[in-house]
């Protein structure tokens, strides 16, 4: 695949995670400081301790990358960054930096102090990257003017600044970008006890009649993400709006939920289509990725990045060299017989015994 056909892969598998008019929303219900960011108990002590210690020592804290599955918080927490160290945020994006110049731009226009958030950093262009790596770590940038013999190179002073990068795919930086971040945070996906807490909070803020029971129902069948928390939220409350008296209790949810062919799981649609394409179009695997996208007619980005995190996530799915492999619980859950474990015919792939079996 070229990189061009990578990149609009991405951007649709990103943008199959979120839908239109959902950004006005998200601000409003994005949490404003660390202390409210519910749930990522490590990344959430770990951040406060490297922003506190910058703040004591009154200087910029090292740069930040924050990887993980979509709608997990990484652009939330890059805004709180900002809100905790007092500094303005500027924002952009690895596509939109194509050109090195795109980038210096960007930084020239940087204050002492600033924040620089880059969403979707592992999609910088490489000459914007190389230059990245020199304004990390050296706070300078060489500016190439011309061509060919007679280019010659302005070195241009950068004001310190913080980087904070996203990113979907931490797999896919390059080994000196990743070195020059000080610290990374590891997204997780959420416990059900803290996206019920996601919802009981967003609830409030959208002024939803939301039972205990109902927030826990919505919490459970979210794949363990606030943005499809708020999401399924959203969709309940108009079912409970249309098909009752607008109180969100848990048979509200659970009947909500079944419209909109989300399970007691919380896969949907297309996760279920990924497991029964793998189950019953290929044995159980192991099969490609872009075999299993084409079976179910989406973008191998999505089935990557959207399906599989939680898929695996959630014990239905593994990730071999050989290929994408259903486990017996995907099996069950589809309401098939897993097949027997001595019937598999891959004895040279098991290694030696060991005491676990
Ligand atoms: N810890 C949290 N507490 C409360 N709400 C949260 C939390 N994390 C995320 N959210 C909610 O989920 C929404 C999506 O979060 P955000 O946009 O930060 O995710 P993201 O990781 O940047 O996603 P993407 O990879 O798609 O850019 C936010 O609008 C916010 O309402
Ligand atoms: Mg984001």
């Amino acid at each position: 695949m070229s990189g061009d056909e990578l990149s609009a892969d991405l951007e649709r598998a990103l943008a199959a995670t979120r839908e239109v008019g959902e950004s006005d929303l998200e601000n409003r219900l994005r949490p404003a400081r660390l202390e409210e960011f519910i749930g990522q108990p490590r990344v959430r002590e770990q951040l406060d301790l490297v922003l506190q210690g910058a703040l004591r020592r009154g200087r910029p804290p090292d740069h930040v990358l924050l990887s993980g599955p979509p709608g997990l918080g990484k652009t939330s927490l890059a805004m709180i960054i900002g809100t905790e160290l007092g500094s303005a945020v500027r924002i952009t994006s690895g596509p939109a930096l194509e050109r090195a110049g795109d980038l210096a731009a960007m930084l020239s226009n940087l204050v002492e102090g600033d924040v620089l958030f880059i969403d979707e950093i592992h999609r910088m262009a490489r000459p914007a990257e190389e230059m990245l790596y020199l304004a990390m770590e050296d706070f300078r940038v060489d500016i190439v003017v011309g061509k060919g013999p007679g280019a010659t190179s302005i070195p241009l002073d950068v004001a310190p600044f913080t980087l904070v990068g996203a990113t979907t795919r931490a797999g896919s930086l390059t080994g000196p970008l990743r070195d020059r971040f000080g610290f990374t945070g590891h997204m997780e996906f959420y416990e059900p006890s803290d996206l019920e807490l996601v919802v009981a909070r967003s609830a409030q803020i959208l002024e939803v009649d939301l039972q205990p029971d109902g927030g826990r129902e919505i919490a459970f069948r979210s794949r363990g993400t606030p943005r499809i928390a708020n999401r399924l939220l959203r969709r309940v409350r108009d079912y409970a709006e249309v098909r009752a008296d607008g109180r969100v209790t848990r048979e509200i949810a659970r009947a909500a939920l079944a419209v909109y062919d989300v399970d007691e799981l919380g896969l949907d649609r297309l996760d279920r289509a990924v497991l029964a394409a793998l189950v019953r179009s290929f044995g159980g695997g192991p099969v490609g990725v872009s075999t299993l996208a084409v079976a179910v007619g989406e973008e191998p980005g999505t089935v990557e990045e959207v399906c599989e995190p939680y898929l695996v996530r959630a014990g239905m799915l593994a990730r071999t060299p050989r290929g994408r492999v259903a486990t017996p619980a995907a099996w069950r859950h589809l309401g098939e017989k897993p097949p027997e474990p001595d019937s598999r015919d891959e004895p040279d792939e098991q290694g030696p015994p060991t005491l676990f079996g």
